[in-house]
């Protein structure tokens, strides 16, 4: 007998203020018998006054996931509560009914808006603004039964009510393209109000709204002049009547102690201006001044799809340094995304300053990486004779080290903590292997995923971009899709990406999404980021199976693809295009030139377009679309020729000749013949053996260059890079030191100076999407179709590994493939979930088992031992000179050290 988890409504982590009037249910079994699944289920939905207002009634079928909402579509502000049972197993018998979920819609229509945006400002900013407080008295007459405040704000906001903060959200409303389409949430503050007088309150930012975006000195006021926050509060009293609190004409404000809070420069804060007691009710308001109210928003305004960025977790003092020019310096052992909170006593007026860095250079706070971010907070003491507790509002750094100036009397590391922000997702995805130093790999991959997902999917978080560049996130998706469940937040992006997308004439797809860039950046047509279109939601429906994601998305992945077809049309059947940003990060490439890789731009562009194409095609066959289909399949094949006359010989060899290359045109289906394609593994398997193992890919290769080795029968040769550790290789940063996973190969250099380039992250993801590989074909554990209702199990041993393992929360339930070598014999533990069945290929065998439910573990004789690098049964040849300058020495592990050579050691370690 199984035991039914309670329903999820569509992607949702929390079903409050949802914006779908119908969504899908899904719900998972857990039971221990073998080979369960699923016969049949029954979903019965109760409304708000206790009635039933839909019951499936026993509905045959094994389906679980995003099941078709039963009942009549929500209204807004409508509740409802969903429970589940089903029918399965040996017996077929029923299971008790689920845990009840409760779903609660948003405002589903404009009309439901009766706030207006109320805002601070008379002027455009021409520099930081202070954060205004605002504010509104009301009367609770009677006893309440619920009340919901929404919100959003042009800006960030935080509120209060009666002096108690609303919700955990942090930089709220988060970044969308707020021309389109902005977000509000709803919450509940039912327990918040009390009869008489109360107050709401709110503290409004400049965020990404006015505040200074992007690089070269960036822009301020890039959506619009003023600042403004919207608010509802809704109050049902017990007796049925209703009462709205909205912001109006009648709400004031003024300043306080927030003096300025940007996202890149950091925040002022002077404790003596605080104002006790300002969002409760009786509070002194007679100097506040009236706020003005604007129009309503143009845009539309959207129920979140994913959870709110929150405070995840803090970070204790691992060691203090004081630097050689006498500065005290904290380390917290790792990179992390959020700021810091300090608990401080001294005289009023004494100023502590906090800034930071990623890194360490020449000992002292590496500061140049961030560009024109200051990344520098400061705290005035108020100077009670108590402990003062302080931590920014509306700001956020990347950093591992946190410079501490101005503390008064002896600094206590104790009161000083890292608080990590990001989009608080649910982890789905986990692997370890007997190589501490991939393990490692994989752990700086899954950190910088945790600094980048911050409300939406960013290049890096430290300097003055954090930006949602489309290229990064194109090659990361399918990594991200199994650590994380990210199918509502990169969903939710997608349609901003769409919304920008189908703004612009060309219909092309701006390289960062929200679109803030200026001319010239803002109007190229760019192959790889442009394919975000496609391969993003590509990789969400992979994950979750979700067809509704590519039907949204379908109009922006077929505009996309009309578009780079025809810039291939005009070049006879080839992208030719200069401005291309190609294969970005080649290592080759000089350190003030990221595109200048060896690879040509307009072969990445055009293997992309093909590979567009064909997903295209896949998408339109699945929504039905056979026409579409049709097409999109002729212009795949059209451009298939064509790449072929531009840049491959009859014999299959590629006009660049390097791994990028031959990695597009054996993952991509380039090649022609099986000769070419024998030619192409050849000259693949020569050129990674000819580098010494050392990665010589970028942006475009990276993520594809082991499936590809694989996929010509070269697992050592893929095995072998990885265990690289020469500069440039993936573990190289590992063996610097690196928690993160750094933006260039080499952003460290192997003496321990920072890389003079200009574009130096230690925290960029988009290189670290070979850990989908780890998880697919080290551990062994993919979808065998989308979602994951059948599931692949090919482990391969490989390398000098003795052991590897990947497990996925699949929409079913947990999945696990792992494997062990001991002497002769390799043993497989494979974890089917419930109603799921596993196609499970074994090292050697040609046979596919099929398995269903249950653990199944299989021990084969294996003969082939773990073989370091030399027994790799090819000579050797010399290796190319390193593109980064010296080999790599080979420091203590990061796991007992974790510092970079040429830092400091630490004198006091807390
Ligand atoms: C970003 C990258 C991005 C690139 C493209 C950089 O500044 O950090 O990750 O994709 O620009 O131009």
């Amino acid at each position: 007998m199984g035991r039914v988890t309670a329903p999820v409504f569509e992607h949702h982590r929390e079903a409050l203020g949802i914006g779908e009037a119908a969504p899908r249910l899904s719900w998972r079994t857990e039971t221990d018998e073998p080979d369960w699944t699923q016969l049949a289920y029954q979903v019965r939905v109760i409304g708000g006054d206790g009635d039933v207002v839909a019951d499936t009634g026993r509905v045959d079928s094994p389906d679980c996931v995003l099941v078709d909402w039963p009942g009549p579509a929500l209204t807004s502000r409508q509740r409802a509560t969903a429970r589940v049972r089903v029918w399965g197993g040996s017996d077929g018998a029923a299971t008790d009914w689920s845990p009840p979920a409760t779903v609660e819609a948003g405002l589903l229509t404009r009309a439901d808006w009766h706030a207006r945006p109320v805002t601070p400002d008379r002027e455009p900013p021409d520099g930081p603004l202070p954060v205004a407080l605002l504010r509104r008295a009301f009367t609770v007459d009677g006893p309440v039964r619920s009340a919901r405040l929404y919100t959003t704000s042009y800006g960030v906001h935080e509120t209060e009510i009666n002096g108690t903060r609303v919700g955990d959200d942090v930089l709220a409303p988060g970044w969308t393209s707020y021309h389109h389409r902005l977000r509000y949430r709803t919450h509940d503050v039912t327990g918040l109000l009390r009869r008489g007088e109360n107050a709401l309150g709110a503290l409004l930012g400049e965020g990404w709204y006015t505040g200074r975006l992007g690089w070269d000195g960036g822009r301020r006021a890039r959506y619009g002049p003023h600042r403004a926050l919207l608010a509802q509060l809704e109050i049902r009293y017990a007796d049925g009547r209703t009462h709205t609190v909205a912001t109006d004409p009648d709400w004031h404000w003024t300043t306080g102690p927030l003096l300025r809070s940007e996202l890149y420069d950091g925040e002022e804060y002077d404790a003596r201006r605080e104002r006790d007691g300002w969002s409760n009710p009786g509070h002194e308001d007679r100097d506040w001044q009236p706020v003005q109210e604007l129009p309503f928003p143009a845009a539309e305004l959207v129920a979140p799809t994913a959870p709110p960025v929150r405070r995840v977790r803090t970070v204790p003092v691992r060691a203090v340094h004081t630097t050689p020019s006498g500065r005290t310096v904290v380390d917290f052992g790792e990179n992390v995304v959020g700021r810091l909170r300090i608990r401080v006593t001294g005289p009023a007026g004494h100023t502590v300053t906090l800034r930071h860095a990623e890194v360490l250079d020449g000992g002292e706070l590496a500061r140049r990486p961030l560009r024109d971010a200051a990344a520098t907070d400061t705290y005035v003491l108020r100077g009670t004779g108590s402990l003062e507790t302080y931590e920014p509002r509306f700001t956020c750094h990347g950093f591992r080290y946190a410079e501490i100036d101005g503390w008064p009397g002896e600094f206590d590391p104790a009161c000083v903590a890292a608080v990590v922000i990001r989009t608080d997702l649910r982890r789905t995805g986990w692997f370890r292997c007997s190589d501490p130093l991939v393990d490692r790999l994989h752990g700086n991959v899954l950190a910088s995923l945790h600094g980048n997902f911050l409300d939406l999917p960013t290049d890096c978080p430290q300097r003055d971009e954090r930006l949602g560049w489309t290229g990064d996130i194109a090659v990361f998706a399918p990594t991200a899709a199994f650590l994380y469940d990210c199918t509502g937040m990169l969903g939710g992006w997608l349609r901003d990406l769409a919304a920008e997308q189908f703004a612009r004439p060309d219909r092309s797809v701006p390289l960062v999404v929200p679109d803030i860039l200026d001319p010239p950046m803002a109007d190229g047509v760019h192959a790889l980021w442009g394919d975000a279109a496609v391969l993003v939601p590509w990789a969400l429906y992979r994950a979750s199976g979700d067809i509704e994601v590519l039907r949204a998305q379908y109009p922006s992945m077929a505009a996309w693809l009309a578009l780079g077809a025809a810039r291939a049309e005009t070049g006879g059947g080839v992208w030719r295009d200069p401005g291309q940003l190609g294969d970005w990060l080649d290592p080759a490439a000089p350190p003030d030139d990221p595109a200048a890789a060896r690879t040509d731009a307009d072969l990445v562009a055009c293997a992309f377009l093909v590979h567009s194409a064909d997903l295209v095609a896949e998408a339109a066959e699945l929504l039905d679309e056979k026409d579409d289909a049709h097409r999109h399949r002729e212009l795949a094949a059209r451009l298939r020729t064509a790449f072929a006359a531009e840049f491959v010989t009859p014999a299959g060899r590629l006009s660049s000749d390097s791994q990028t290359a031959y990695t597009l045109a054996l993952s991509f289906g380039l090649l022609t013949t099986a000769d070419q394609r024998h030619t192409a593994a050849r000259r693949l398997a020569h050129l990674v053996r000819r580098s010494g193992f050392r990665i010589a890919t970028g942006f475009a290769g990276t993520p594809l260059i082991c499936d590809a080795l694989c996929s010509v029968g070269e697992h050592r040769l893929a095995h072998r890079m990885l265990a690289e550790r020469h500069c440039p290789s993936w573990l190289y940063p590992v063996t610097m030191g690196a928690t993160t996973i750094w933006e260039r190969w080499d952003s460290l250099l192997p003496d321990g100076t920072v890389n003079p380039g200009q574009m130096t992250s230690f925290n960029h993801y988009a290189l670290g999407s070979v850990a989908d590989w780890l998880h697919r074909t080290v551990a062994g554990l993919a979808p065998a179709e989308p979602g994951w209702r059948r599931i692949r199990v090919v482990p391969r041993p490989g390398g000098t590994l003795t052991h590897a393992w990947a497990a996925h929360l699949t929409p079913y339930g947990r999945a696990e493939s792992g494997w062990r070598l001991d002497g002769g014999t390799l043993t497989v533990d494979v974890r089917v979930p419930p109603g799921v069945r596993a196609e499970i290929a074994l090292p050697g065998s040609d046979t596919t088992l099929e398995r269903g439910a249950g653990r199944h573990e299989f021990t084969i004789p294996y003969d082939v031992p773990p073989r370091p690098v030399t027994e790799i049964g090819h000579p050797l040849v010399p290796r190319e000179p390193c593109d980064c300058g010296t080999a790599a020495p080979m420091p203590p592990t990061p796991a007992t050290t974790g510092r970079p050579p040429g830092e400091p050691q630490p004198h006091h370690a807390s």
